[in-house]
């Protein structure tokens, strides 16, 4: 809380920003979107509160900012842009006439561009969208990007309320509501009046339109997808509000909308508070992925409202997003659902962990980040190993007990944010008068959760949903050596997911998971090839390429130049790499403009090593 923070320990090596002297306490900010120029030019004005007395040197992130100009209290101060140093950027340190005393606000008016540098944002070009009419941009703060949009405390321990003033030719959205717009100015006004971290602060510009998709929801896209983007949302996306809110509390932001963006938008959704980002993938014409929403809404309490304080304690921001995510699945779906999810999940956490290596730091459920970039630390852990942990703290105590808490945990942190000692510590104190359940939480071996790196003991999960998938698996692996006619009543009354989990398995076995020679047959007997889910094609295309199928090779060259989603994108290249190092390197090359600048990093990183292309 801020009020302890000066006596403590940073809490956030991710920031150059000095929050434990001085804080946020408003941010306005004021852009002109520049689509010729690709980039936003204006100014943004921070209030900032001193925590403590005497406050001299202020300290901001930046990161490939152009500042004209800093402004303090109207009067011009001294400022210098330090050097660059990865991963954090160049610190902005702004000094004073005369040091502040403790509880005083000032003002800072800083006039600035972002440049072609620029990480959180993309600027498409007509051609790069839907219908290739007119240019395109959006923006991606979390983890550490916001300091590359504005100058600001960028660590997620501190909060602040947030009102844009934003001018563009084309439809503008911010994570806030919109207050006015000026057609006649192209000017957009929106509020975000809860306070919220830098990395929740974001915008989106082009040629997007808007249906409902519940009482108060809309879905926003561009006018040539927004009736499919409304079929596939409409009748869940208020069922899972309802439900959050009953597992819960009542949901904050007032309305929850989504924006479809573009292709290559990098993940599959953002929860950017009131309108979540998601990747057009969602939208594969079955509801078959709409697991994202209720991911994505359920950071409306994890994450948005209740927030990690930094992002080595990112499990409390996913871990509980995961679980609320598969509660609200089962209580619409049923129980097995939430098991048949958490069974995908392990599978994504066993993938994570082999990746790193089980010593890895990052297999750990709370890390080490300092010199770290938190995109590098990305990955399945936080998630499954966060939603282990939670789902053994409740069947631990009781399912009756933890739905208690529930509300009491994000009533108690809701509007602050939270390391993994002060859960340990709340959980600890909401159950001291209960000593059946105090005594079954010191049993916990809390520094092996936290700490230790690698697996967590392996649940014992309802397998219902899955052992089907398992089986045909079995049998494709096996077809050499044993009779088996695949047919496509094989899949008769399977969901999408469960294809994702027969698939998956497949890929579990060692290359050649299945012989070449079967892989097309694969793909055209249930229909994958062709599938509109890419959940679907993109793990056929992964199957194909472990088998070194070269019929594959091309198609999944194709798909890389349409979907810019990093789940799909990374591990397609590292595959095609190993089947064919010229092609994927050609492949990236003809795609590297489309992707997001994040996703650029990332895929650069995996195929050069940490060498630039
Ligand atoms: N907040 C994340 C996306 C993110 C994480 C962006 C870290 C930048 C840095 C979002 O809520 C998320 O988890 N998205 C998942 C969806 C899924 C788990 C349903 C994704 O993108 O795949
Ligand atoms: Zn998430």
């Amino acid at each position: 809380m801020a009020a302890n923070r000066a006596s403590r320990p940073r809490r956030d090596p991710n920031t150059n920003s000095n929050y434990e002297k001085i804080v946020t306490s408003k941010i306005a900010v004021n852009y002109d979107i520049d689509f010729g120029k690709k980039r936003l030019e204006g100014n943004v004005v921070l209030s900032m509160k001193a925590l403590v007395d005497g406050v001299k040197d202020i300290v901001l992130d930046t990161s490939f900012l152009d500042i004209k100009s800093v402004i303090v209290e109207d009067a011009k101060s001294e400022w210098t842009l330090k050097d660059r140093k990865e991963p954090y950027g160049s610190p902005l340190v702004i000094t004073l006439a005369e040091g502040i005393s403790k509880g005083k606000e000032v003002q800072i008016d800083v006039a600035l561009a972002t440049t072609n540098e620029c990480t959180a944002l993309q600027w498409l070009d007509p051609a790069q969208t839907p219908n290739k009419k007119h240019p395109y941009m959006f923006s991606q703060c979390q983890a550490i990007h916001a300091r590359s949009v504005l100058p600001c405390q960028d660590t997620p321990d501190v909060k602040a309320p947030v009102t844009y003033t934003l001018r563009s030719p084309h439809f503008t959205l911010a994570s806030g509501h919109l207050t006015t717009h000026d057609e006649a100015a192209n000017k957009y006004t929106y509020e975000q009046p809860i306070p919220i971290p830098s990395y929740l602060i974001a915008f989106a510009s082009g040629d997007i339109k808007s249906l409902p998709i519940g009482p108060r929801s809309q879905v926003y896209s561009g006018p040539d997808e927004v009736k499919g983007c409304q079929w596939e949302f409409e009748d869940d996306t208020e069922n899972y509000i309802k439900i959050a809110e009953s597992i819960v509390f009542e949901y904050a932001w007032k309305t929850y909308n989504v924006l479809v963006l573009p292709n290559s938008f990098p993940y599959g959704g953002m929860e950017n508070p009131v309108v979540t980002f998601a990747t057009p993938t969602v939208v594969s014409k079955d509801r078959a992925n709409i697991d994202v929403i209720a991911h994505e809404l359920s950071h409306s309490w994890s994450g948005n409202l209740v927030s990690n304080a930094s992002w080595e304690h990112f499990w409390l921001n996913e871990g509980w997003t995961t679980y609320l995510e598969r509660r609200i699945q089962a209580r619409l779906h049923g129980e097995p659902h939430r098991d048949f999810s958490a069974i995908i999940g392990w599978k994504a956490l066993e993938d994570s962990i082999k990746g790193y290596g089980e010593d890895h730091e990052y297999t750990k459920l709370v890390l080490n980040l300092d010199s770290k970039d938190p995109d590098d630390a990305f990955s399945s852990i936080p998630y499954e190993k966060g939603y282990v942990f939670i789902d053994y703290l409740e069947k631990l105590v009781s399912r009756e007990k933890w739905d208690k808490f529930i509300p009491h945990y994000f009533g108690t942190w809701k509007l602050k944010s939270l390391d993994s000692f002060e859960f340990k510590a709340t959980l600890l104190d909401f159950f001291a008068s209960d000593s059946e359940a105090t005594n079954l939480l010191n049993s916990v071996a809390w520094d092996d959760w936290f700490y230790k790196p690698g697996f967590p003991p392996k649940p014992n999960y309802d397998d219902t949903l899955v052992k089907g998938c398992y089986a045909l698996a079995e049998k494709w692996h096996a077809r050499s050596s044993q009779s088996f006619t695949p047919n496509s009543s094989d899949i008769d009354g399977w969901t999408a997911n469960q294809s994702v989990v027969f698939l998956e398995k497949i890929q579990s076995y060692p290359a050649p998971p299945i012989p070449k020679e079967d892989v097309v047959l694969l793909g055209d007997t249930y229909g994958y090839a062709k599938s509109s889910n890419v959940e679907l094609v993109s793990r056929y295309f992964a199957v194909g390429l472990m088998a070194k199928e070269e019929s594959v090779y091309k198609p999944t060259g194709e798909l890389l130049g349409t979907v810019g989603r990093m789940k799909f994108v990374r591990p397609l290249f590292r595959l095609l790499e190993k089947c064919d190092r010229k092609y994927a390197i050609e492949v990236f090359e003809k795609n590297k403009n489309f992707y997001h600048p994040i996703c650029r990093a990332m895929v650069e990183k995996d195929l050069f090593g940490d060498k630039k292309a």
